[in-house]
């Protein structure tokens, strides 16, 4: 590997959409897509572990998904903990530590044990931190950040909010990947993403392939990422 090789991104961050419409376009219940969706996850997880990359975060649920049809909530917490259940051993044996972002609050005792078992259990691996952001909203994090500090009588930075942020202490993303065809943040990590390099895929989540993940990576390694400064600057 030449020292001149662009440098590949440490931290990916995806938001899994289009689940909902690869059901339908098959006439299928929406869970069957978002079960489709685990499978893909587990595919890109391992195509990130043999790449180099450190950390993953994806967005599992959000803050508003709470407003779908409460079908389709009891049968996202239900595949959450089913999934759990299925994959655990080979997240384990691929190395993988896994951490829930969000809040727990409205999550049923179940869920909560569940996902606090599967983070204790892995918390010693160290090839690739898979953050999965589950009842999370960046609003959230930003207000339950500041109100942290607040209560421990400490002054807002940006220092101390970043690390009082639910990623801590992931790094921030450089690369921020939405599947499925909407240009959009949907309220994912919007402190963290600030410099993320954002590459929009129209495919839909569960058809996200590796290959698919490569070309996000060889669109960011031709991106020049200036931070603010001039281009003569990073010469
Ligand atoms: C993303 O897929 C998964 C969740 C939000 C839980 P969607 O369910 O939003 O799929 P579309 O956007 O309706 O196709
Ligand atoms: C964002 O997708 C949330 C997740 C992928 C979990 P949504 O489907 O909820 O976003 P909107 O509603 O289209 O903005
Ligand atoms: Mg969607």
């Amino acid at each position: 590997m030449s020292d001149t090789q662009t440098p590949h991104p440490a931290h990916i961050a995806i938001v899994m959409d289009g689940n909902g419409r690869w059901a339908s376009q098959r006439f299928l219940p929406r869970l069957a897509g978002h079960k489709q969706g685990v499978d893909a996850l587990m595919r890109i997880v391992q195509a990130c572990g043999s790449r180099n990359i450190s950390t993953l975060t994806v967005f599992a649920f959000s803050s508003e998904n709470w407003n779908r049809p409460t079908e389709e909530v009891s049968g996202l917490m239900d595949l959450l903990v089913g999934s759990l259940g299925r994959e655990l051993d080979r997240l384990k044996k691929e190395g993988v530590r896994l951490r829930f972002i969000g809040t727990r609050a409205g999550l049923t005792e179940k869920v909560s044990a569940r996902l606090l078992q599967a983070e204790l259990e892995t918390a010693s691996n160290r090839a690739l931190t898979l953050n999965v952001c589950f009842n999370y909203g960046g609003r959230w994090d930003i207000v339950q950040a500041a109100n942290a500090l607040r209560e421990r009588g400490e002054p807002i930075t940006e220092q101390s909010l970043d690390a009082a942020l639910a990623l801590s202490p992931s790094s921030d993303p450089d690369l921020f990947i939405r599947t499925g065809g909407e240009y959009r943040i949907s309220n994912f990590l919007l402190w963290q993403a600030a410099y993320a390099e954002l590459f929009f895929s129209p495919r839909l989540w569960p058809d996200f392939t590796e290959q698919d993940l490569d070309e996000a990576i060889a669109e960011f390694q031709k991106r020049e990422r200036r931070f603010g400064k001039t281009s003569e600057q990073l010469s």
